[in-house]
């Protein structure tokens, strides 16, 4: 991305809508992505998730969390008790990053620098939301949230996201899940919900 979110923005946004119009405007990634999938959820929500990125779905609905990952996601939330609707749904990256292969989209992980890129952002988006908890979901998003590369298995469960006023957890990505052989997915899925349970726990 050539120009900085920051250095886009004349002024400081006053509101989400107006943060949201930033990033509207802003560059995709790469040329070919229908539009910026901006975060989704009540202001005030007690619970944010950020995820990674959106997904070829996601892309082309322009909403967070709708393809296959996305539906994995709303059921655990579901038996974990949490409302998907009272939550705050959002990415690290706004913008579907992928490698055309004939017809196909390939996700592609996005750099460090392009997380990055996002941060600035997602800052202000946190702060307008104004969550009680944050949910990482997978290392991009712990990336996003703490500038720091660490491992799932390391950081898994409750974490504190220095000099944010709100709490953290770490879990895994849903994709993660979707990518594992059949045997182990039962397993990881059940972690899967225990965390979200435990996340539904900590703003009880
Ligand atoms: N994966 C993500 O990280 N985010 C989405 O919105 C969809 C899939």
């Amino acid at each position: 991305p050539a120009r900085a979110l920051a250095a886009m923005a004349a002024q400081e946004p006053d509101s989400l809508a107006a943060l949201n119009a930033v990033i509207r405007a802003s560059e995709p990634l790469v040329p070919g992505a229908t539009q910026a999938v901006l975060g989704e959820g009540p202001i005030g929500a007690g619970i944010a998730f950020v995820g990674e990125q959106p997904g070829d779905q996601e892309d082309l609905q322009g909403r967070p969390f709708v393809g296959p990952a996305g539906q994995l996601l709303s059921g655990a939330l579901r038996e974990a008790g949490i409302d998907r609707d009272r939550a705050y749904l959002t990415n690290a990256v706004k913008h579907f990053k992928f490698e055309a292969r004939g017809k196909r989209r390939i996700h592609q992980k996005p750099t460090a620098g392009e997380v990055a890129h996002y941060r600035w952002w997602l800052e202000r988006e946190l702060a307008f939301v104004g969550p009680r908890l944050v949910v990482a979901l997978g290392a991009t998003a712990v990336l996003a949230l703490t500038g720091r590369q660490v491992p799932i298995t390391r950081a898994r469960g409750p974490a504190t996201f220095e000099g944010k006023p709100y709490g953290g957890l770490v879990t895994v990505h849903p994709s993660y899940l979707l990518r594992l052989p059949d045997a182990a997915r039962p397993e990881a899925y059940a972690d899967f919900v225990a965390d979200l349970r435990q996340a539904a726990a900590l703003v009880a």
